[in-house]
């Protein structure tokens, strides 16, 4: 039986992929900042605790995997990206990283193979998105680096000039030390993950129980999500695969507008709904600086994960909301 690490296993996508894992006959062990009264518990699930400031962890836990998948991080959204929280959702990442490149290269292992969570933040906004638009610039939005608008990102795209831009950049570079240590390393940038239990599917489902569907700003915008049974299938496939290298978007190949989401959604909890736009200009005011986070135009690209034979089991919104 082999074993996977992961860190941040504790988390929406981690208990996902950890019961999928186990379903699987893989060992998986949790790296966590501490224990929780009401942890899963299973046969074959161990849990382990690391000091990210310290720099310290159980040696047992990385000679005995085969793989480690590293998810820990602070969430995005949640709370205000004050220039604290700002360092702190850089800090959860790059330091956590740091801890697995130096245990990989001092600790004697059988590590077959990193996989890291990244996001697609990294591309920064397309030319959709209402604040770049080109009524109100006259051009092309420059982060989306070409010509146009609809412009679809793909991998080999460069980091958007902002926070998150910086921040997947950082986290990006922090894990790829990995690859000296003689570690198979994957990076999967990762869209809106959507999942019943939890993340942006919840925040959208909120105002549906007053029979409002919420559309942000104008909502063209376009959203490259992932149904997280296929992000949980597109890990698994990350670690066996063994011709998997380097950067993936975990995407699915068909993004949708905010509005589309909005009144599919809707649609598919068969609900009485009047939509309402919320203006950008309120989500300023409300969110700050991570409005854009809401607001930003991002189609990216599945067609390199498509190419390595993946198939999606939720391709389409209506598929993944039903
Ligand atoms: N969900 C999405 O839509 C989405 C999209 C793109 C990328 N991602 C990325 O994928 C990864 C997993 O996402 P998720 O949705 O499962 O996140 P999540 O539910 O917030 O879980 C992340 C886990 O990271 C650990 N963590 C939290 N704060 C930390 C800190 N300050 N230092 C170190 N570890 C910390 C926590 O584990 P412990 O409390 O057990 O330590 C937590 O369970 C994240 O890095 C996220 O940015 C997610």
């Amino acid at each position: 039986m082999e074993t996977v690490l992961i860190t941040g296993g504790t988390g929406l996508i981690g208990r996902a992929l950890t019961t999928a894992l186990l379903n699987r006959n893989y060992n998986v062990i949790i790296l966590s900042r501490k224990i929780n009264d009401n942890a899963s518990m299973r046969n074959n699930l161990a849990y382990s605790i690391w000091n990210i400031e310290e720099q310290t962890l159980d040696a047992n836990v990385i000679a005995s995997a085969d793989f480690i998948i590293h998810l820990a991080g602070t969430s995005v959204a949640g709370k205000r990206w004050t220039r604290k929280r700002k360092q702190e959702i850089i800090n959860s990442r790059v330091n956590s990283s740091r801890l697995i490149v130096d245990s990989l290269k001092n600790i004697p292992n059988k590590v077959k193979a990193v996989v890291s969570a990244s996001a697609i933040g990294w591309y920064g906004a397309d030319g959709l998105t209402p604040a770049f638009s080109e009524a109100s610039t006259g051009k092309p939005n420059p982060s989306s680096g070409g010509e146009g608008w609809g412009e679809v990102f793909e991998e080999s795209d460069p980091p958007a000039k902002d926070f998150l831009g910086n921040t997947c950049k950082e986290w990006e570079e922090s894990i790829d030390p990995v690859t000296q240590s003689g570690k198979r390393l994957v990076k999967l940038r990762t869209g809106i993950v959507l999942s019943k239990d939890g993340g942006a599917l919840k925040e959208f489902l909120k105002p549906l129980r007053f029979g409002i569907a919420t559309i942000l700003g104008n909502g063209k915008q376009v959203i490259s999500w992932i149904h997280i049974d296929d992000l949980v299938q597109l890990y698994i496939k990350a670690i066996e695969n063994e011709s998997m290298n380097g950067v993936y978007n975990a995407v699915s190949p068909n993004p949708v507008s905010n509005k589309e989401l909005t009144i599919q959604l809707a649609k598919s909890r068969k609900r009485f709904y009047i939509p309402v736009h919320i203006p950008s200009f309120i989500l300023k005011i409300i969110l700050g600086e991570m409005s854009v986070e809401v607001l930003k135009s991002a189609t990216v690209s599945a067609k390199k994960i498509v190419g390595t034979g993946f198939v999606f089991n939720f391709p389409t919104i209506v598929a993944a909301l039903g």
